[in-house]
């Protein structure tokens, strides 16, 4: 018997990838393997008996992978799993970094709580509220992996221009993008043409405050960001003085923090990229089986 504890709620169609030689519980004295989603387990102690991690998600920024090195613990993700999710939502951050959907929905809902008779000021919020539109814009897309290839091509149907920047662009994402995305060797280049900027790179200690002073200064006045990757990606003071200076007209982020949430020009999601059941699903599955093949037959699969 196989004892696999679950450090968050994961779905039950992943969890039925493991027969009834596994244990699955979210309490348990003796763990052969962890599943987990968001929790952080830079505080647990692994016991000795732990031989893998499965992080149902891309991101393995809560798992200290040092310490599970040192103690010979498999680390896998689910890479790509939760990608056409976080694509769908952060075409959506697009269009709210555009138009003011996210301020005018919150007018009408204040509206209504103040006891205004809501259909007669609507031309009010319909003059208040304008944006432009993303057609023809250029989209800058930071990271082509999985997550960003489904990104510039889904933009580029919706009629924007293109520009990538990867450092380490597969060949097999590079034969996926769009014929017509333009992929750039730096990033300043991708600064100084981009009116919009989408993040999809990985949190390493290399990539935490990407988005510094430096780089919004190689960026063109009034751009709009959307960060669906991670947080520390954008360093706050940099990003707090480009929305102040109007030289960041937007930032929709998933992961929001107390300093910017409330800012004029933010909107702020509570990290809901991969919340579909479908990603959910996808995620738990590809972990599951992970866990299943290693602890049965020693194999390492990460896809
Ligand atoms: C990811 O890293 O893929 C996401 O953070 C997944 C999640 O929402 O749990």
């Amino acid at each position: 018997m196989y004892h696999v504890k679950t450090m968050n709620k994961i779905s039950k169609i992943g969890l039925a990838e493991l027969d009834d030689r596994f244990e699955i519980s979210d309490t348990m004295e003796h763990e052969d393997a962890i599943l987990v989603r968001s929790a952080k387990l830079h505080d647990y102690d692994f016991p000795a008996e732990l031989l893998c991690i499965a992080r149902a998600g891309a991101g393995v920024n809560n798992i200290p992978l040092d310490r599970a090195a040192e103690a010979g613990i498999v680390v896998f993700n689910t890479p790509g799993a939760n990608a056409n999710g976080v694509k769908e939502l952060t075409i959506a951050a697009l269009l709210l970094a555009s138009r003011k959907i996210s301020q005018g929905i919150t007018w009408v809902k204040e509206q209504a709580a103040a006891g205004a008779d809501v259909a007669a000021v609507v031309e009010k919020g319909k003059a208040a509220y304008v944006g432009p539109e993303i057609q023809g814009k250029t989209l800058g897309v930071v990271g082509l992996g999985a997550i960003g290839v489904l990104v510039a091509n889904a933009a580029a149907a919706l009629g924007m221009q293109i520009v990538g920047y990867d450092p380490f662009l597969s060949v097999q994402h590079a034969l996926n993008l769009t014929p017509g995305v333009k992929v750039v060797s730096t990033l300043e280049e991708l600064y100084g043409q981009a009116d919009y900027i989408s993040l999809h790179l990985p949190m390493t200690p290399e990539t935490k405050g990407t988005l510094n002073d430096a780089a919004f200064a190689a960026m063109k006045d009034g751009v709009r960001i959307v960060n669906l990757a991670r947080g520390e990606l954008v360093d706050t003071e940099a990003l707090k003085a480009a929305l102040a200076s109007g030289k960041c007209a937007a930032y929709v982020t998933d992961f929001p923090n107390s300093e910017t949430a409330a800012m004029e020009g933010v909107v702020a999601i509570p990290h809901l990229g991969a919340s579909t059941p479908e990603s959910e699903d996808n995620c738990a599955m590809m972990a599951a089986r992970q866990v299943r093949d290693y602890l049965d037959n020693g194999n390492i699969v990460n896809s």
